[in-house]
């Protein structure tokens, strides 16, 4: 019987007709200067990575949403934008834009920080390049003070 590669080598035997896709995991071997592996070690430290694989999984992962954004694939965007409320007309400005990019626009969170700011968390779907153009759109309006944009994948 020849087992897919895939298959996890972790407790089987070739009379065990009982063959569970225990996980669909791949292994491989990258060769690096010791330098660059030090560095890399010492980076994803930083950011609480728990093992190499875990790492290079999430820069494959961000590689793969950039191919997605320059090809305009669909992607998962959240906006977290802050603005003073009391500017005049920048809530209905704000709500409009937002009507405009409806298709896109899935939920918003709106947040009162104090008594005069606000933060409105917006999770969109769509083409990266809309999900851009949507966060451009509210960065411009007098009042708001900051805008983020972070992209993700849809996908695994
Ligand atoms: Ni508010």
């Amino acid at each position: 019987m020849t087992l897919p590669k895939e298959e996890s080598s972790s407790g089987r035997n070739k009379y065990n007709l009982q063959v569970r896709f225990v996980s669909k995991l791949y292994r491989f071997g990258i060769s690096l200067e010791k330098t660059l592996i030090d560095a890399f070690d010492s980076h994803i430290r930083k950011q609480n990575y728990q093992n190499r694989s875990e790492a290079i999984r999430d820069l494959i992962r961000n590689e793969l949403v950039k191919k997605k954004w320059t090809e305009g694939g669909i992607v998962a965007g959240v906006i977290a934008m802050t603005y003073n409320h009391h500017k005049r007309e920048l809530v209905s400005k704000m709500l409009d834009i937002q009507h405009d990019f409806q298709e896109l626009v899935i939920s918003t969170q709106h947040i009162h920080l104090t008594h005069h700011n606000c933060l409105e968390i917006i999770a969109a779907k769509g083409k990266a390049v809309k999900i851009e153009e949507l966060a451009s759109k509210l960065k411009a309006l007098v009042g708001v003070k900051h805008v983020s944009l972070s992209i993700s994948s849809t996908e695994d």
